[in-house]
């Protein structure tokens, strides 16, 4: 029993004794050459001048393109078309790339790209929200509106209401492996590119495109990533296409790589949102009408906005019953970097909207905002069967008159399990009493104040756009038993090789170590999604089942016929194969299946079932099922300068069965600290001329080791998923980050103690905002 092993990543010890490659790392061919953007230094207008002479005669450089020099595609948009990877004369935000340096060294080509002498007729940049709001600069034309119910009857009749802002800022991803390429061109038009990409088939599209070659020219392959985060769900293409371009044009093989300052300048980060709310309740704190108004930033160009801010409207209610409700968005287009996925895409901000609503509505009543939060929660799935306490209703029929499971969006919450799971961390991190010493220890203390919040998390699993939920895998069995197996899913830290592993070691009934994954290519899998969605060994691991299923099937009959039984009989287990009476090894099993002639490689594959997405409407089932999770966080804060630290975290979270309690609770803790550190440190500040003044670690702060929980205890709820996925587990990539979502709220509670007004505590709560607020209690 391969799956549900707590066995470490499979690069372990390659991570650690420094050998793990990356793409900087890959030997290259001699004569390779690097290359370096030349960037926009203004936010706005249009270039008058591009001298670059000192450019193409600077030490080193062997070439300079413009957009001029692309023969076919300028272009590296993952949706509309709207990105030139080089200027064409437009200029949309400080960072965009203008023209490309090709040099023998990365240094030559850094230095070469500031030699150039731009002149620009500038434009006023749309910056703000409200420069945005002024211009009407929207993506799509206009907001875009979802509701259920009579909002404006419910909050009319209400008993209490609240109405408030909640702003929240950006985050820069952060891998510790900047964005990197290598092209290396071949025959006959061919194009083989190594990207640090969460998606090597939109490598493999927009270089085609670039090359004007079809995708059956361009193979790209991904060993790892140090990191992606959502990062490198687009943002690889331009260095991608930038090095078959140059790769193209030179014949040479082409390397890029961002150093960390480009990297922040050019690429696109979290949306920062802002969200306007109005809420109606009776005395419990009972929900009867919400609305909700999203503004975000979404910078200059399209990307992956439309889909990051309908996931916000997606996850407005959160683990929440809303009767009635409004959500509208507004994604503005602002001459800044072109926001993009990071972990959560869209959800962990929708989320942050209600959760500031529960907060604020027990401020109002005086009441422990958990209670709040419960007494809102959506309706508990109907157990099915007798004696299975445990096991849920996959039953999406429309609810009972009065039952609350019915989303703004239209979908039946059947495997909501919130109320045990809240009951159970409240009970495991002693909640109660911990609230009270809490409220003893403000009393006492004037200077440090104390705070806590158990906020729960219910994040929806699928691609909203339906189609991209698919994927499909290559087994291959060597005659001498061992596996090689391959699928679409990128690896990004994250582990899911190992888990794809797993699930074809217990396919097979054999060891771990019979199984070898290698790098994700476009020539062994095609037509790939991005591993994204925390979908990627949902997707990838019932993908490989089914390829290993075809080659047991296939071997179960070549024994079942050699040996006088039916394939059925045949079984997989612990590396042996029985047949009858027979008994041999997997090694055997296969050497006697190759010398029989049956083939021993299949292709798998998988599409989600049970989904659908009508997103004029907003309306329909866009997810296949829920992962759940809760985490009461405790803080200190300095009223003197805002200074606060994390005392203690205690997190109870829903990976289904799991398919690895390890790399799951490494998840968790790192999806965790990551989403505390967006709430509470992490800071993009831009200036009025749109530059990026924090685009480098000495100026944008991430969490350190130092600032984890000191205590710090998480859990698995380990509880088969009633939805069939692989081996009933449950994707774990994103919801883990938006568990940090109770630092801020335990913040917001801590500033709660220092006065009697409302804290509507901003994010990230730098002590800068955490004095304001406290100012703002106080008066
Ligand atoms: N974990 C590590 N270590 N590194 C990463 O880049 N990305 C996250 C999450 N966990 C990431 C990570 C994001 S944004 C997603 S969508 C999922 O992993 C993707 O992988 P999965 O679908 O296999 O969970
Ligand atoms: Mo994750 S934001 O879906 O790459």
């Amino acid at each position: 029993m391969s799956t549900g092993k707590p066995l470490p990543h499979d690069s372990a010890p390659l991570h650690v004794t420094g050998q793990a490659r990356y793409v900087d790392d890959l030997p290259t061919p001699r004569n390779t050459l690097h290359l370096c953007f030349g960037l926009s230094s203004i936010a706005r207008g249009r270039i008058t001048t591009m001298d670059l002479a000192a450019v193409r005669t600077a030490p080193g450089v062997v070439t300079v393109l413009t957009a001029d020099d692309l023969p076919f595609a300028n272009d590296v948009s993952p949706s509309i078309h709207d990105e030139p990877l080089l200027s064409d004369g437009s200029v949309h935000y400080v960072g965009q790339p203008l023209f490309l340096v090709v040099a023998h060294s990365h240094l030559d080509a850094r230095r070469a790209a500031r030699a150039a002498r731009i002149e620009y007729a500038e434009e006023t940049p749309i910056l703000t929200v409200e420069d945005a709001l002024a211009a009407k600069s929207y993506f799509e034309g206009g907001p875009v509106t979802w509701a259920r119910g009579d909002v404006d009857a419910a909050l009319a009749s209400a008993s209490h209401s609240v109405e408030g802002r909640v702003e929240m800022g950006g985050q820069e991803h952060f891998y510790l492996e900047g964005q990197a390429a290598l092209a290396l061109p071949g025959e006959d038009g061919d194009m083989v590119v190594h990207s640090s990409t969460q998606h090597p088939t939109e490598i493999q599209h927009k270089v085609a495109e670039a090359l004007g070659v079809s995708m059956h020219n361009v193979r790209v392959e991904t060993r790892r990533m140090g990191g992606g985060f959502g990062g490198k769900e687009s943002q690889g293409n331009a260095l991608a296409v930038a090095c078959a371009v140059a790769a193209r044009a030179t014949g040479r093989a082409c390397k890029m790589r961002y150093d960390r300052d480009d990297d922040m300048m050019i690429t696109g980060k979290r949306h920062d949102f802002r969200i306007e709310y109005r809420a109606g309740f009776d005395d419990t704190g009972r929900l009867t009408g919400v609305e909700f108004r999203h503004y975000t930033r979404a910078g200059w160009a399209q990307d992956l906005t439309l889909p990051v801010a309908d996931r916000a409207m997606l996850h407005a209610d959160n683990a929440y019953f809303l009767p009635a409700a409004r959500i509208e968005s507004h994604r503005l287009r602002t001459n800044t970097q072109s926001a993009t996925a990071f972990r959560g895409f869209g959800g962990p901000q929708g989320m942050v909207g209600i959760e500031r609503v529960m907060d604020h509505i027990a401020h109002v009543l005086g009441r422990d905002p958990l209670s709040v939060r419960q007494v809102n929660y959506y309706d508990a799935a109907r157990p099915t069967g007798p004696g299975t306490g445990r096991r849920f209703s996959a039953d999406h029929s429309p609810s009972p008159a009065k039952a609350r499971s019915a989303t703004p969006y239209g979908m039946e919450v059947t495997d909501f399990i919130l109320h045990e799971m809240t009951e159970a961390l409240a009970s495991r991190a002693d909640y109660a009493a911990r609230r009270q010493a809490v409220a003893d220890w403000n009393a006492a203390n004037e200077t440090i104040k104390r705070g806590i919040a158990l906020t729960p998390v219910k994040f929806g699993i699928s691609f909203t756009l339906t189609h991209l939920n698919q994927a499909g895998a290559l087994v291959h069995v060597y005659q001498d038993g061992s596996i090689h197996l391959n699928h679409g899913g990128t690896e990004m830290g994250q582990g899911l090789n190992q888990k794809v592993a797993q699930v074809a070691a217990h396919a097979f009934g054999v060891n771990l170590d019979t199984v070898r994954i290698t790098a994700t290519d476009t020539q062994k899998v095609p037509n790939t999604s991005a591993t994204a969605a925390s979908s990627g060994s949902d997707l990838n691991g019932m993908a490989v089942q089914n390829a290993c299923e075809k080659i047991k099937a296939r071997i179960a009959e070549h024994l079942a016929a050699t040996h006088q039984a039916t394939p059925e009989s045949v079984r997989f287990t612990q590396g042996r194969v029985h047949v009858g009476q027979a008994d041999m090894s997997f090694a055997e099993a296969a050497q006697s299946a190759y010398f029989g002639r049956v083939s021993l490689s299949a292709t798998g594959f998988y599409k989600t079932p049970d989904i659908t997405w009508d997103r004029a409407r907003g309306q329909g089932r866009p997810f296949f099922y829920f992962a759940h999770g809760a985490a009461v966080t405790e803080v200190a804060v300095d009223t003197l300068t805002g200074e606060n630290r994390i005392l203690r975290t205690d997190i109870l979270h829903d990976a289904g069965a799991s398919l690895n309690p390890a790399l799951d609770i490494g998840q968790i803790e790192g999806g965790y600290v990551q989403g505390a550190g967006w709430l509470t440190m992490e800071e993009l500040v831009w200036d009025d001329a749109g530059r990026l003044r924090t685009h480098a670690p000495s100026t944008y702060k991430i969490p350190a080791t130092s600032d984890t929980p000191p205590v710090f205890n998480v859990e698995l709820w380990d509880q088969p998923n009633p939805a069939a996925t692989i081996y009933r587990s449950k994707a774990v990539g994103e919801p883990p980050f938006m568990l940090g979502i109770s630092a801020l709220m335990a913040l917001s509670d801590a500033v709660a103690a220092c006065g009697p007004a409302y804290p509507a505590l901003d994010a990230p709560a730098t002590p800068e905002r955490l004095l304001a607020a406290i100012e703002r209690v106080r008066r």
